[in-house]
């Protein structure tokens, strides 16, 4: 016999509607944003599948859905981090040091902890409570060198429904015995979590090479030779971060033009890969990660926070050979979850280079961004019939002063800029992952 069919789920939530429709360092912001003050999204399983204007899209609601009611809100896109380290969260706010000495002094020892599959667990339901409080919907995520600190990520993820993509990190040398595979058990280990998890429920495997200063050149290869067997793998790597570690790379690896260069003879600079960082790449970089279609991932409060550097983002964006870039909060090294505060301090840098980063712009790295950097953006990244109904609650008014600067704003790109300037988790009034509530942040009920 056949079983019944399932009934479909309906939702649906009323707000101002706000998303993108191109790329606003590309063309005028204020022609790529598209909004609906008293808007309406419908979803049915999961995908949108109306939205517009309340007054007539509420006449495709199926019959007997409750409508979420957000006016005051606004209902964007989840916000998408494209670099952030979930084992790293205990270790968040670590003092004193630059990018070598933070890793040897703070992460391997908190990393060496996840070899206990149950402490995994526990920090990836931790990880992703606080990243859907956040209003983040998908992330690139490294995990340890210990498969068993993926497959905890994973299985979380799976429970929530989240769109994820994440993968063991591959290291041989340079790192505490503790931490090291080897370039053969590190593609053994990788390929078995591929095949267990790649394309599931929405999870995505991504092969982690942690960065070149910590693979052998045969580790690279094999990091390569995996990639070339799956157009649909992602690969992320830190690239270029801080002046010692370029230094370093280029001691290690004397033969090749550049630090992008020896991830590119790899093979390992294609669609689907994110560099973390490049703050220090040169012209012809820029132009291979243009052509190739790999991406950058902007990391602001890690950038600030180690004193890496600062991200050219407006050079990065030109136009003439835009760089697929997205923003990362780079946990632990980033001193916030929240991408609202990622666009607080990239505005903050690109002052400092001498841009002004308008609200929009900032917006659209946080959503369709991030999802175009991942080569996603075909399901997630903005709020349009057909997507995966993955979406943030923004509320304007979360605290007395943010209400206070909301009555002085006389335009949807400044609403935004106060939140981005002003806000955080608490401006995150609900997240819905795949059409599902995920996050309620004025009920005590946990997801
Ligand atoms: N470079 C290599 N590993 C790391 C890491 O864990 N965090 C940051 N920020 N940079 C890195
Ligand atoms: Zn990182």
């Amino acid at each position: 016999m056949t079983p019944a069919p399932t009934p479909p789920v309906h939702a649906a939530l009323r707000g101002h509607i706000v998303t993108f429709r191109g790329n606003p360092f590309l063309m005028p912001p204020a022609d790529a944003l598209v909004e609906e003050a008293d808007g309406l999204v419908v979803i049915t399983n999961g995908r949108i599948t109306h939205v517009g204007p309340y007054s007539e899209t509420s006449t495709h609601l199926p019959p007997g859905t409750d409508v979420a009611d957000y006016r005051g809100c606004l209902i964007s896109a989840g916000f998408v981090d494209t670099h952030v380290h979930y084992p790293q969260l205990p270790m968040i706010a670590a003092y004193g040091e630059q990018l070598l000495e933070w890793l040897e002094r703070y992460t391997f020892p908190t990393e060496r902890r996840f070899a206990d599959g149950d402490y995994a667990a526990t920090i990836a339901r931790t990880f992703l409570r606080e990243l859907l409080r956040c209003g983040t919907t998908t992330a690139a995520v490294y995990c340890t060198v210990h498969p068993q600190s993926v497959d905890a990520f994973f299985t979380e993820s799976t429970r929530l429904g989240t769109l994820m993509v994440a993968g063991k990190v591959l290291m041989d040398r340079n790192a505490p015995d503790f931490l090291r595979d080897t370039a053969q058990r590190g593609y053994d280990e990788s390929r078995a979590l591929i095949e267990r998890w790649h394309g599931r429920n929405r999870q995505f495997y991504a092969v982690t090479p942690r960065f070149a200063p910590t693979s052998t050149p045969a580790q690279l290869e094999l990091a390569g030779a995996l990639l070339a067997q799956d157009e649909t793998l992602f690969m992320q790597t830190h690239l270029a971060e801080n002046r010692a570690e370029v230094a370093w790379v280029k001691e290690l690896y004397p033969d090749s033009r550049s630090y992008l260069d020896v991830y590119d003879r790899a093979g390992l600079v294609r669609p689907r890969s994110v560099m973390g960082h490049g703050i220090y790449v040169d012209e012809q970089d820029l132009c291979r990660c243009h052509a190739s279609g790999c991406a950058l991932a902007h990391c602001p409060t890690s950038n600030l926070f180690l004193g890496s550097g600062a991200f050219r983002l407006f050079d990065v964006m030109d136009a003439k050979r835009p760089v697929r870039t997205g923003l990362g909060t780079d946990i632990g090294a980033g001193t916030s979850l929240s991408h609202l505060q990622s666009m607080n301090e990239a505005y903050k840098i690109a002052q400092m280079n001498g841009h002004r980063l308008h609200p929009v712009q900032a917006f659209w790295l946080a959503t369709q961004g991030g999802a175009q950097a991942l080569h996603l953006d075909g399901r997630i990244g903005t709020v349009a019939v057909g997507m995966d109904a993955d979406l943030c609650i923004l509320d304007p008014k979360a605290t007395p002063l943010q209400a206070l600067r909301t009555e002085m704003c006389d335009s949807t790109a400044d609403l935004l800029f106060s939140l981005m300037m002003l806000g955080d988790d608490r401006s995150i009034r609900a997240t819905y992952a795949g059409g599902t509530k995920v996050h309620d942040r004025d009920e005590s009920a946990t997801f």
